[in-house]
This record gives structure tokens, sequence and C-alpha cells, in this order.
């Protein structure tokens, strides 16, 4: 049964502590059809504690008043940041045996296991209930690599496995992933998909290296060989592993969704944008030359490569001390497309738009802190490592029918463009 307007309280563990405290409550109304209006109000003893954070410094300042937020389904973009999304639904929706329309925003913070991203987790009564540490370990990579893909063919997951084994996740995204613990670390692994025409734990793995290589801060990653498949395994950066406790301690984590305040739908995507959340960084990082000029790194690889899906969520801010810095890039994938003339990324590049070219690059260089010609010595260092993908790329395991299709997206004859077609001037 769905419940009418519950009062989900928020938890949060604080910097420096492995204790959960209660620090706000979130009651979401629906006042007309596809209408939203959440009430957040953090906690009057939360509010009186020293040392305590704002889980969004801008959007979510620490004060008595009640937030309003209708922006998506009445949660605000912090808290968003730590329900599941596409992946994650799907398996709270078999568990539940209930189609998606039927589950309400906040039932979805409410279920689902406890590895949200961030320092967030929440339930009904005022006091956390105790946390149950309970992660996958390695060795059940394929009890669960199975059950996800049963979950794929028939919409069903068997209950054993799903009590066992916990195979949901609150991560973000949309392809199979789970949390697993091993060498006193905490990885998002990510399977493949019965569907699946190439080896895109690989590729992936590939491109995250290339980055790497290019000069970007990425998360760690690896490959995990299970059976006779592949299982990406990327460090998780929102947990830090504690010898002494020997737990992770979380940090906070924001989307660049939150970041830059906007919708994920169709509609309300005018502030999807670089030099907009570059100019965000200004304000939110505690290195702002350093984050702005790694953001630009960001999106000139993700031209270089025609990652496409480079959309708000896959951009992220984490905790750091009392401010807030970019975190390791992550979900960086080639997408081969066929237009020859032009690629468009997912957020606005610069005085044309999206458009993932050379001169779009380079026709909007101060909102990332830099000079044309330390602009264009950035692109020259990168594209150094990046003509030398094919060997990277082999020597990571990709094989030569995914070496072909990469063919199609790495250094596409559009990125090298100097000059924007007469349709697009600005
Ligand atoms: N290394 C990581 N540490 C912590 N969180 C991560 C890491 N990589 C990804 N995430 C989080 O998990 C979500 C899903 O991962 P992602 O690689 O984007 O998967 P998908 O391909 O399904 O979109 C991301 O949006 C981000 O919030
Ligand atoms: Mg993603």
């Amino acid at each position: 049964m769905a419940l009418a307007h519950p009062r989900v309280y928020v938890y949060i563990q604080l910097p420096g502590s492995f204790d959960w405290v209660p620090c706000a409550s979130l009651v979401v109304r629906e006042p007309g059809a596809n209408l939203f209006e959440g009430t957040f109000t953090y906690g009057q003893r939360y509010l009186k504690r020293s040392g305590v954070v704002a889980l969004d410094p801008f959007h979510l300042p620490l004060q008595e008043a009640p937030h309003r937020v209708t922006r998506l389904k009445g949660i605000p973009g912090a808290v968003r940041d730590a329900s599941p999304d596409a992946w994650g639904r799907r398996v709270i929706q078999a568990k539940l045996h209930r189609p998606d329309a039927d589950i309400g925003e906040t039932e979805y913070l409410l279920h689902g296991p406890d590895d949200a991203a961030g320092n967030l987790r929440f339930g009904l009564t005022r006091d956390p209930a105790p946390h149950p540490r309970k992660i996958n370990r390695t060795h059940q990579l394929q009890a669960l690599i199975d059950a996800s893909q049963k979950l794929d063919q028939d919409g069903t997951l068997p209950w054993e496995l799903l009590e066992s084994l916990e195979p949901g996740t609150r991560m973000g995204g949309a392809r199979p992933k789970v949390s697993i613990e091993d060498e006193q670390r905490i990885w998002l692994a990510k399977f493949p998909e019965e569907s699946d025409r190439h080896n895109w734990q690989r590729i992936e793995y590939a491109t995250l290296e290339l980055a790497r290589a290019a000069g970007l801060d990425v998360c760690r990653a690896r490959i995990e060989r299970v059976g006779t498949q592949d299982v990406l395994m990327l460090e998780r950066f929102d947990r830090e592993w504690n010898p002494d406790r020997r737990a992770c301690a979380r940090r906070g984590f924001v989307s660049g969704l939150t970041v830059l305040d906007a919708e994920d739908g169709i509609t309300g995507r005018e502030r999807w944008s670089y030099p907009l959340l570059a100019d965000e960084l200004r304000r939110w990082s505690r290195d702002p030359q350093a984050d702005r000029r790694e953001l630009f790194r960001r999106m000139v690889f993700n031209a270089m490569v025609t990652n496409t899906d480079d959309h708000p969520r896959n951009h992220a801010l984490l905790a750091a001390g009392s401010g807030w810095r970019l975190s390791p890039a992550y979900d960086l994938v080639p997408q081969a497309q066929m237009s020859l003339e032009r690629r468009d990324l997912a957020l606005t590049v610069g005085r044309f738009g999206r458009a993932a070219s050379l001169y779009n690059l380079l026709s909007q260089t101060t909102p990332f802190g830099l000079s044309q010609e330390a602009a264009q010595a950035e692109i020259d260092r990168m594209l150094d490592v990046v003509r030398g993908w094919r060997d990277r790329y082999r020597s990571h395991g990709v094989d030569q029918r995914g070496l072909d299709m990469l063919e199609r997206a790495i250094l596409p004859p559009s990125f090298f463009a100097m000059e924007a077609p007469q349709a697009i001037e600005p």
C-alpha cells in the first residue's frame, strides 16, 4: 500500500563521524495531478548541534524556516541524489511487485538497500534504525549477474536471491550494478547485460584509463573476471575506508543536476551547460581554479571520444571538509554515431550550443578560467594521448569488432572542425 504523504526523516553521517544523526524531515504533497510540493525542514536539534553541515549550501541552507520544493517531484536535488535511479528503481519495483506508476518518490527513498550515494539515509522514525552493514562480496558476483539478467528478462527477481544478496542499489544510472566490498574497499560493480553487442565493461574501463592518461582525475577502476564475463569495478569515491573502525565513512555527494538546480526531464534543460557548471564551481568549490580547469578537460575529453551521455548526473561534487570539490570522473563511454558533420554533447559547450567540435570548445574559455592559449595547450596535450587510443584499448582487451565500432566514436572528423557551419552561427 502506498502511504499518503509520509513524513520521511533524513539522517546524515557528519564529516569525521560514523554516527547517523537525524537532520531533517521531508513531506511531499500532491496538490494536483502531476503537481508536487515538497517541504524540507531541518530539525531544531540538528540546527543547534555544533559542526553540522547543509545538504546543499545554496539551495538548502541551514535555517529554521522550511524549504519548499516544486521541482523534481518535490524532492530537493541533494536528497534526490541519494535516491535510486533507473536500475535501482527496477529492482524496487520487482521487490514490491508494483509498477513504477504506483510507487511514489518518497517510497523510492524509503525502500531498497542501504548503499545510497553520499552520506544520507532515510526512514519513517525520528531516530535512525540500526545500520545494517550488509554489503555483497566479490564471490557473490556470479549470482548477482544471474539475478540482474533474470530481472532484465522477465522483470522478476528470485526472492531468495534478493533477500540474501541484496542485488539492488541506490546508485543512479541505468546499467545493472551493485556495491561490493573487498580488500577493505567498497566498489561499484557494473555488470554485462544479455542484450550487449559489445563488451562495454572493457570499453568503459579502457576509456577511463585513456582519460586518466590524458590528465583527467578519474575514479580507480579494474576488471574482475567472473566465469566467462567481465565486471567493471569502480572504487566508490563517496566512501572512505577507516582501518581502525573496519568500516567506511561516507562523504557528501551532490550531482551536477543539483549544482545546476536543473530539471532532468525533456523540459527544463536550459541550465544543462558546462560554462554554467563552471560558474557554479566558483562558489561551490574549495579550489575553483583547479576544478574549472578539470571540468574543461572533461568537456574536451567527452567531445574527443563522443561520450554524448555526459548529462548532469554524470558529473558530481563531493564534500571536502567544510566545502566541496569536483568528484573524480566516471561513466565515460564512447557512443558510435553515424553523423559525420556534427555531434552534440548533452550539455552546452560554448557559443555554438552543444556541438562537440573545436570551434565550439574554444569559443568560450573564460568561464573555465582559461585563456585561449591555455585552453588550446590543454587540448593539444590531451590529443597527444588520445591519438594513441587504439593500442590502449587493445591492450585492455577490447576486441577488433569493438575497435571497429569505436572508430566511429573516437576523434571523429567533426571534432577537428575549426569553423562553425553557417547554420549554427551564434
Ligand atoms: N566510482 C564511483 N564512486 C561513487 N559513486 C559512483 C562511482 N561511479 C559512479 N557513481 C555513481 O553511480 C551512478 C551510476 O554510475 P554510472 O557509471 O553513471 O552508471 P550508468 O552507466 O548506469 O549511468 C552515478 O550517477 C554516480 O552517482
Ligand atoms: Mg551514469
